[in-house]
């Protein structure tokens, strides 16, 4: 039913409660990096046409700013159980267009319907205060201060290709349940499954111009919608690179950004070591390694080494390779040949430089094979640069001290995670990492969902998280009241 949004495989943009084809009759053909076969085609949209979006959201935004947050929220419950009823055909899509693997696509859809769920709810939780005048010096009862949360006004959300649905909710939902109005720009290889997810905001009654969708290449279009005059909030989720770029051009317009990272997992002598290679081999490999939190170094004291990269070898020689459409798939061709050429590009400038390579190296166009590097030293790129694909490096520590080090040089500060039995050493350890978050005995991961999720450094600006991004997108009016206290 939701195959409305297209004719033929043309697909439109959804803009003030209307679907709209491209104007200009300019198209982006999007190939599935499975096979190279055609998903359909999006609109490259013009600047007038993302002004035509951003200002529908701007006009429709104080109104649903006035709608009840029990409406909002419940029109929000709509939009997740619509979600479920679709489940299947919205993963079939991220499957072709993504090569996500069909079993994690699924499961992409139902965390979003979940995360939708509990936005509703944890916005009826948000809350202000009243403040009496008289706890300061030089003041009485006889001023008082209301103080509430308000909307931002029009938020431009920005999404991943990693995860097309997830990332995107993850903005949408906290931000038109606070009251605010939407436009999403998606990535462009994932914006046919943005669409169909705009397609459930529609079917589930949103009012027009409360959420709208910008397809194009953010290299043409992206600059103009962030410097746009009438865009309030800015909810970035992607590389560093655009990242750093995105908030040197924008002047005075509040961002919060989750970008790039490097995830250390750092195995102590005293860890369980089989049951630290199952956590790192799936931390580091699901999606292809394309996951932000994917765990992408080991930091392994030398006295376990050859013991925890050996239950690693294991792991990986059994992951499987190939079509994403097949349920236990787990390495899928990467999104595109140039992120596949990238990955080699690491692994060979690793080897070159002496490391040892224990399994992989072998690609078939851009399907990179699971790929494990042992003896990766601070003199290789591997050792610092983010692959987003299938690959982990080894790095050998003396000791606890060392793995530090190596993992605070990083510029990226997402998460860590740490592997030992002993809990003084993890907290200890913990204190000294300069990421977002430490996983302590499991792999580096950003659910559950209303957890807080950041990162420092170049990993990001501000959290995520529902009760965070809610916050994150409302700011804070006061109200003071002086009366004549008798
Ligand atoms: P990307 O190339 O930075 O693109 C992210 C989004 O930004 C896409 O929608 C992209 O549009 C858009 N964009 C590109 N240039 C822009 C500009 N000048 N202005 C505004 N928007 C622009 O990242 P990706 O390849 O999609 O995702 C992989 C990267 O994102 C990795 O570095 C990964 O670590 C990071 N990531 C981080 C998290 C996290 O939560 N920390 C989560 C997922 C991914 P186009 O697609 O049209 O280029
Ligand atoms: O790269 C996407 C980032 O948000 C990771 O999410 O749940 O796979 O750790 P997750």
């Amino acid at each position: 039913m939701i195959k409305e949004i297209c004719v033929n495989g043309v697909y439109k943009n959804y803009v003030n409660g209307e679907w709209k084809v491209s104007e200009s009759g300019n198209m982006i053909d999007i190939f599935s990096p499975i096979d190279g076969s055609k998903v359909g085609s999006v609109p490259a949209m013009s600047k007038e046409e993302v002004d035509e979006a951003i200002m529908a959201a701007k006009a429709a935004q104080k109104e649903w700013a006035d709608v009840p947050l029990i409406e909002r929220a419940k029109l929000l419950n709509k939009v997740a159980f619509l979600l479920l009823d679709h489940q299947k055909e919205i993963a079939d899509i991220m499957v072709v267009e993504i090569a996500k693997d069909i079993t994690s696509s699924l499961a992409e859809v139902k965390r979003t319907s979940d995360f939708i769920l509990f936005t509703a709810d944890a916005a009826k939780q948000l809350r202000g205060e009243m403040l009496s005048a008289d706890a300061f010096p030089g003041y009485g009862k006889d001023k008082v201060s209301f103080v509430n949360r308000y909307p931002l006004g029009t938020v431009l959300a920005i999404s991943p290709f990693n995860y097309p649905v997830n990332l995107s909710v993850s903005k949408i939902a906290p931000a038109i349940v606070a009251g605010n109005t939407v436009v999403l720009k998606p990535p462009t290889q994932g914006s046919i499954s943005a669409l169909y997810l705009a397609k459930i905001f529609e079917m589930a009654g949103l009012p027009k111009g409360v959420f709208n969708t910008i397809t194009g290449k953010g290299s043409e279009i992206g600059d103009y919608a962030v410097t746009h005059n009438d865009i309030d909030f800015i909810n970035f989720t992607g590389s560093t690179d655009i990242g750093r770029h995105i908030s040197q051009i924008t002047v005075m317009k509040p961002l919060l950004m989750e970008l790039g990272g490097k995830d250390a997992a750092i195995v102590l002598e005293d860890a369980d070591l089989k049951e630290a290679a199952k956590d790192i081999v799936s931390g580091a490999f699901s999606y292809s390694g394309q996951r932000c939190t994917a765990v992408k170094r080991v930091l392994v004291e030398d006295k376990v080494a050859d013991e925890l990269t050996g239950y690693i070898k294991e792991r990986v020689e059994k992951l499987k390779a190939g079509d994403p459409r097949k349920a236990d798939t787990v390495i899928v061709p990467l999104i595109s040949d140039k992120a596949a050429d990238f990955v080699c590009e690491l692994i060979e400038d690793a080897l070159e430089k002496g490391a040892k390579l224990l399994v992989g190296n072998k690609r078939e166009k851009n399907l990179v094979y699971p790929t494990l590097i042992d003896h990766v030293t601070e003199d290789m790129r591997l050792a610092w640069e983010e692959p987003f694909g299938p690959v982990l490096p080894i790095i050998r520590v003396k000791d606890v001290k060392k793995a530090i080090e190596i993992a605070n040089k990083s510029e990226y500060g997402l998460q860590s995670a740490v592997f030992t039995k002993n809990i003084d050493k993890a907290f200890n350890i913990a204190n000294e990492l300069q990421v977002g978050t430490v996983q302590i005995n499991n792999k580096t991961e950003r659910g559950p969902d209303h957890f807080p999720f950041l990162g420092v450094k170049s990993s990001g600006m501000g959290i995520q998280g529902i009760r965070y991004s809610i916050e994150a997108m409302t700011r804070v009016k006061a109200m003071v009241i002086n009366y004549e206290r008798s």
